[in-house]
Protein backbone atom coordinates (compact mmCIF):
# COMPACT_ATOMS: atom_id res chain seq x y z
CA UNK A 1 0.00 0.00 0.00
CA UNK A 2 1.38 3.57 -1.05
CA UNK A 3 2.24 6.07 2.05
CA UNK A 4 -0.50 8.57 1.47
CA UNK A 5 -2.85 5.45 1.50
CA UNK A 6 -1.44 4.13 4.56
CA UNK A 7 -1.46 7.53 6.29
CA UNK A 8 -4.93 8.59 5.94
CA UNK A 9 -6.05 4.87 7.18
CA UNK A 10 -4.28 6.04 10.24
CA UNK A 11 -6.11 8.97 10.11
CA UNK A 12 -9.42 7.97 9.84
CA UNK A 13 -8.74 5.00 12.52
CA UNK A 14 -7.60 7.38 15.35
CA UNK A 15 -9.17 10.34 14.70
CA UNK A 16 -12.91 8.67 14.04
CA UNK A 17 -13.48 4.99 14.31
CA UNK A 18 -11.26 4.40 17.22
CA UNK A 19 -10.60 7.85 19.05
CA UNK A 20 -13.01 6.94 21.74
CA UNK A 21 -11.69 3.21 22.52
CA UNK A 22 -7.91 5.17 22.30
CA UNK A 23 -9.11 7.99 24.70
CA UNK A 24 -10.36 4.69 27.27
CA UNK A 25 -7.22 2.97 26.63
CA UNK A 26 -4.62 5.48 27.72
CA UNK A 27 -7.02 7.08 30.70
CA UNK A 28 -7.15 5.06 34.46
CA UNK A 29 -10.75 4.39 32.75
CA UNK A 30 -11.99 0.56 33.71
CA UNK A 31 -11.32 -1.30 30.56
CA UNK A 32 -11.79 -5.27 29.38
CA UNK A 33 -9.45 -7.72 30.72
CA UNK A 34 -7.84 -8.13 27.41
CA UNK A 35 -7.47 -4.54 26.83
CA UNK A 36 -6.04 -4.35 30.22
CA UNK A 37 -3.17 -6.81 29.15
CA UNK A 38 -2.63 -4.00 26.35
CA UNK A 39 -2.57 -1.13 28.87
CA UNK A 40 -0.09 -2.89 31.02
CA UNK A 41 2.08 -4.00 27.73
CA UNK A 42 2.36 -0.11 26.86
CA UNK A 43 3.36 1.28 29.70
CA UNK A 44 6.21 -1.17 30.55
CA UNK A 45 6.98 -0.41 26.54
CA UNK A 46 6.90 3.27 27.25
CA UNK A 47 8.79 2.90 30.89
CA UNK A 48 11.73 0.63 28.49
CA UNK A 49 11.30 3.57 25.66
CA UNK A 50 12.11 6.55 28.43
CA UNK A 51 15.09 3.94 30.39
CA UNK A 52 16.88 5.24 27.00
CA UNK A 53 16.73 8.46 27.63
CA UNK A 54 18.68 10.51 30.27
CA UNK A 55 16.69 11.76 33.48
CA UNK A 56 17.29 15.05 33.03
CA UNK A 57 16.43 16.39 29.76
CA UNK A 58 16.43 20.06 30.65
CA UNK A 59 18.61 21.15 27.90
CA UNK A 60 17.06 18.31 24.82
CA UNK A 61 14.74 19.34 22.43
CA UNK A 62 12.12 16.10 21.79
CA UNK A 63 10.09 14.72 18.73
CA UNK A 64 6.96 12.42 20.31
CA UNK A 65 6.19 11.29 16.97
CA UNK A 66 2.33 9.92 16.64
CA UNK A 67 1.91 11.34 20.43
CA UNK A 68 -1.69 10.05 20.58
CA UNK A 69 -3.22 11.30 23.83
CA UNK A 70 0.04 12.45 25.19
CA UNK A 71 1.10 9.77 27.56
CA UNK A 72 5.04 10.19 26.95
CA UNK A 73 4.79 13.90 25.93
CA UNK A 74 4.01 14.07 29.87
CA UNK A 75 6.84 11.86 30.88
CA UNK A 76 9.17 14.30 28.91
CA UNK A 77 7.88 17.38 30.30
CA UNK A 78 8.68 15.81 33.94
CA UNK A 79 12.11 15.55 32.98
CA UNK A 80 12.71 18.84 31.72
CA UNK A 81 12.26 18.57 27.66
CA UNK A 82 10.81 21.07 25.03
CA UNK A 83 8.53 18.44 23.46
CA UNK A 84 7.07 18.73 19.65
CA UNK A 85 4.15 16.44 20.03
CA UNK A 86 2.44 15.85 16.91
CA UNK A 87 -0.04 13.35 15.31
CA UNK A 88 -2.23 12.97 11.77
CA UNK A 89 -5.36 12.84 14.14
CA UNK A 90 -6.54 16.35 15.36
CA UNK A 91 -8.83 14.66 18.18
CA UNK A 92 -6.45 13.17 19.92
CA UNK A 93 -3.89 15.63 20.22
CA UNK A 94 -7.18 17.74 21.71
CA UNK A 95 -7.46 14.70 23.82
CA UNK A 96 -3.26 15.79 24.91
CA UNK A 97 -3.74 19.40 25.21
CA UNK A 98 -6.57 18.77 27.87
CA UNK A 99 -5.43 16.19 29.59
CA UNK A 100 -1.90 17.63 29.78
CA UNK A 101 -1.51 19.87 32.86
CA UNK A 102 -1.77 23.34 31.74
CA UNK A 103 1.62 24.68 33.54
CA UNK A 104 3.01 22.17 30.94
CA UNK A 105 2.06 23.30 28.00
CA UNK A 106 4.99 26.07 27.67
CA UNK A 107 7.39 23.43 26.98
CA UNK A 108 4.91 21.63 24.57
CA UNK A 109 4.61 22.46 20.85
CA UNK A 110 1.37 20.58 19.74
CA UNK A 111 1.27 19.76 16.11
CA UNK A 112 -1.42 18.17 13.82
CA UNK A 113 0.07 16.88 10.92
CA UNK A 114 2.64 14.30 9.54
CA UNK A 115 5.43 13.30 12.05
CA UNK A 116 8.12 13.15 8.94
CA UNK A 117 7.00 17.29 8.28
CA UNK A 118 10.63 18.56 7.64
CA UNK A 119 9.22 22.22 9.22
CA UNK A 120 9.43 20.54 12.65
CA UNK A 121 12.89 21.27 12.71
CA UNK A 122 15.92 20.25 14.65
CA UNK A 123 15.82 17.18 17.43
CA UNK A 124 18.06 15.41 20.17
CA UNK A 125 15.71 12.52 20.68
CA UNK A 126 12.96 11.50 18.30
CA UNK A 127 10.41 8.83 20.16
CA UNK A 128 8.17 7.29 18.30
CA UNK A 129 6.02 4.53 20.46
CA UNK A 130 3.64 2.41 18.38
CA UNK A 131 3.00 5.19 15.85
CA UNK A 132 5.59 3.38 12.90
CA UNK A 133 3.85 -0.09 13.10
CA UNK A 134 1.37 0.33 10.53
CA UNK A 135 4.27 1.44 7.59
CA UNK A 136 6.08 -1.42 4.87
CA UNK A 137 9.47 -1.67 5.19
CA UNK A 138 10.09 1.16 2.43
CA UNK A 139 8.25 3.56 3.92
CA UNK A 140 9.62 2.83 7.59
CA UNK A 141 12.98 2.91 6.20
CA UNK A 142 12.59 6.14 4.63
CA UNK A 143 10.37 7.43 7.88
CA UNK A 144 13.73 6.59 9.88
CA UNK A 145 16.14 8.08 7.20
CA UNK A 146 14.53 11.59 7.57
CA UNK A 147 14.20 11.27 11.13
CA UNK A 148 17.42 10.20 12.10
CA UNK A 149 19.00 13.27 9.24
CA UNK A 150 17.25 15.74 11.71
CA UNK A 151 18.08 13.99 14.96
CA UNK A 152 21.65 14.76 16.90
CA UNK A 153 21.01 11.79 19.28
CA UNK A 154 18.42 8.73 19.14
CA UNK A 155 15.46 7.66 17.06
CA UNK A 156 13.50 5.24 19.22
CA UNK A 157 10.82 4.11 17.99
CA UNK A 158 9.12 0.63 18.11
CA UNK A 159 8.21 -1.90 15.60
CA UNK A 160 5.65 -5.38 15.49
CA UNK A 161 8.19 -7.94 15.92
CA UNK A 162 7.94 -10.94 13.11
CA UNK A 163 6.40 -13.36 15.81
CA UNK A 164 4.37 -16.33 14.43
CA UNK A 165 1.12 -14.77 15.69
CA UNK A 166 1.70 -11.48 14.44
CA UNK A 167 2.55 -12.92 10.96
CA UNK A 168 -1.09 -14.85 11.15
CA UNK A 169 -3.05 -11.57 12.82
CA UNK A 170 -1.20 -9.74 9.14
CA UNK A 171 -2.37 -12.30 6.79
CA UNK A 172 -5.97 -12.16 8.79
CA UNK A 173 -6.03 -8.14 8.34
CA UNK A 174 -4.99 -9.02 4.76
CA UNK A 175 -8.06 -10.90 3.98
CA UNK A 176 -10.24 -8.24 5.96
CA UNK A 177 -13.52 -7.51 4.17
CA UNK A 178 -12.84 -5.13 1.42
CA UNK A 179 -14.45 -2.12 3.13
CA UNK A 180 -12.41 -2.41 5.83
CA UNK A 181 -10.47 0.45 6.36
CA UNK A 182 -8.69 0.01 8.89
CA UNK A 183 -4.66 0.21 9.39
CA UNK A 184 -3.06 -3.39 9.20
CA UNK A 185 0.06 -3.53 11.53
CA UNK A 186 3.19 -4.60 9.36
CA UNK A 187 5.79 -7.03 11.27
CA UNK A 188 9.77 -5.96 11.04
CA UNK A 189 12.70 -7.87 11.66
CA UNK A 190 15.34 -6.02 13.37
CA UNK A 191 18.19 -7.66 10.42
CA UNK A 192 15.57 -6.01 7.24
CA UNK A 193 15.42 -2.95 9.08
CA UNK A 194 19.44 -2.55 9.86
CA UNK A 195 20.08 -3.60 6.09
CA UNK A 196 17.72 -0.58 5.30
CA UNK A 197 20.04 1.79 7.32
CA UNK A 198 23.03 0.71 6.60
CA UNK A 199 25.48 3.29 6.79
CA UNK A 200 22.95 5.64 7.53
CA UNK A 201 22.50 4.60 11.30
CA UNK A 202 23.43 1.60 13.34
CA UNK A 203 20.50 -0.10 14.90
CA UNK A 204 19.92 -0.96 18.48
CA UNK A 205 17.91 -3.78 19.81
CA UNK A 206 16.15 -2.43 23.11
CA UNK A 207 13.91 -5.55 23.30
CA UNK A 208 10.47 -7.07 23.56
CA UNK A 209 7.51 -6.46 25.97
CA UNK A 210 4.71 -9.11 25.50
CA UNK A 211 1.80 -8.72 27.32
CA UNK A 212 -1.88 -10.90 25.92
CA UNK A 213 -2.58 -9.03 22.83
CA UNK A 214 0.43 -6.47 22.81
CA UNK A 215 3.42 -7.47 21.32
CA UNK A 216 6.30 -4.94 20.52
CA UNK A 217 9.62 -4.24 20.10
CA UNK A 218 11.66 -1.48 21.19
CA UNK A 219 14.34 -0.13 18.72
CA UNK A 220 17.11 2.55 18.93
CA UNK A 221 18.73 4.32 15.63
CA UNK A 222 21.97 5.77 16.84
C1 LIG B 1 -0.94 3.32 18.44
S1 LIG B 1 -1.03 5.04 18.56
C2 LIG B 1 0.27 5.43 19.70
C3 LIG B 1 0.19 6.84 20.27
C4 LIG B 1 1.29 7.20 21.25
N1 LIG B 1 2.59 7.19 20.63
C5 LIG B 1 1.27 6.26 22.43
O1 LIG B 1 2.10 5.34 22.48
O2 LIG B 1 0.39 6.44 23.30
C6 LIG B 1 -0.32 5.52 17.01
C7 LIG B 1 -0.42 7.01 16.76
O3 LIG B 1 0.46 7.36 15.69
C8 LIG B 1 -0.17 8.34 14.89
N2 LIG B 1 0.47 8.33 13.57
C9 LIG B 1 0.72 7.27 12.78
N3 LIG B 1 1.35 7.65 11.66
C10 LIG B 1 1.55 8.98 11.77
C11 LIG B 1 2.18 9.95 10.93
N4 LIG B 1 2.74 9.62 9.77
N5 LIG B 1 2.20 11.22 11.35
C12 LIG B 1 1.64 11.59 12.53
N6 LIG B 1 1.02 10.72 13.36
C13 LIG B 1 0.98 9.43 12.99
C14 LIG B 1 -1.65 7.91 14.92
O4 LIG B 1 -2.51 8.94 14.55
C15 LIG B 1 -1.81 7.46 16.38
O5 LIG B 1 -2.21 8.50 17.21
Amino acid sequence: MLYDQTLSRVETYFDKTASKTWEQLTSDAPVSKIRQTVRIGRERMRNKLLGQLPNDLSEARILDAGCGTGQLTTELVKRGASVVATDISNSLIQIAKNRIPKDYHRKINFHVGDLCNKDLGQFDYVIAMDSLIYYSLNDLSRILIGLKQRTTKEVIFTVAPRTKLLLVMWYLGKLAPKGDKSPVMVPHSLGKISENLFGIAKVKDLGRVSSGFYISQGISCI
